[in-house]
């Protein structure tokens, strides 16, 4: 079971948990014994993936738990009624993962870059991780041991790889990665780590039944920069547990 120093179970928050790699992290972090907030921003479908994980956990087990918590990272307003509701459910924040993101032009190629596709993935990957973060940093502040955010980009969005492939999706996840390093240079003193990652190419729904890597190798980094990695280690990309070229 994973304790705090008031030997309470550590608390993480996992956007866009309802199915996915989202729902895998959500599944390892209460299995390691958190307090598990699954965050989904359809009710029916975040409430059912609660029930079944939750359901899923030794009843003999220390600790672990799962519960539903509606948000919407497109949407600034369902944010601002998830943050106050969060507080209500806990007094802190020791993890958030901002898993949550879309693609909508993965069969675009550059130079066919549709500016509306890029507004809309940017509301989600972009200034969704950005503005969940700063909503939930008054409880992040309070973890007892230093928090870690950690946002699921991906190397499509890494400046050193880029070509032409999903030039909206992959812009998103370059301004994501600036995004995290703006916070982790801003959030040090507060002792919260911020980190990219990417989780290599994973069978979900946007991945695709074709993709390499099962959903419990696409969780791997996050899971252990949310729990084991060091709290120094922060303001990087990484994958497979190492930082990779941004
Ligand atoms: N799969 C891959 O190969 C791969 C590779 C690199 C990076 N990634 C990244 O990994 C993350 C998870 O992807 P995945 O493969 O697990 O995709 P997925 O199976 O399509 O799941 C995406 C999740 O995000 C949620 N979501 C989308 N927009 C949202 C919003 N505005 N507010 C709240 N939730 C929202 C979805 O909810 P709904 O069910 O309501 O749509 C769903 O729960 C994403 O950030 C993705 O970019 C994936």
């Amino acid at each position: 079971m994973t304790l705090t120093k008031q030997n309470e179970p550590r608390v993480a928050l996992v956007t866009g948990a309802n199915k996915g790699i989202g729902r895998e992290v959500a599944r390892q972090l209460a299995v390691r014994g958190f307090r598990v907030v699954l965050g989904a921003r359809r009710p029916e479908a975040g409430r059912k993936a609660a029930a079944e994980l939750a359901s899923g956990l030794d009843p003999r087990g220390a600790g672990g738990s799962v519960e539903f918590l509606e948000i919407d990272v497109a949407d600034a307003a369902s944010i601002a009624r998830a943050a106050p509701q969060l507080a209500t459910l806990v007094d802190h924040l020791d993890v958030l993962v901002n898993n949550a993101g879309i693609i909508e032009d993965g069969k675009a190629t550059a130079p066919d870059i549709d500016a509306i596709a890029v507004r809309r993935t940017f509301e989600t990957n972009t200034l969704g991780p950005l503005l969940v973060t700063e909503a939930l940093l008054p409880l992040l502040r309070k973890a007892p041991g230093g928090a870690r955010v950690v946002s699921v980009s991906s190397t499509c969005g890494s400046l050193a790889e880029m070509s032409t492939y999903a030039p909206a999706y992959s812009i998103s996840k370059t301004a994501l990665n600036a995004v995290t390093r703006q916070l982790a240079a801003g959030l040090r003193p507060d002792r919260i780590a911020v980190n990219s990652m990417c989780p290599g190419w994973v069978r979900t729904d946007m991945g695709g039944p074709n993709a390499p890597r099962s959903v419990e190798q696409g969780a791997d980094t996050i899971v252990w920069l949310a729990t084991e990695a060091p709290l120094s280690l922060t303001g990087q990309f990484l994958r497979d547990r190492q930082p990779i070229a941004w």
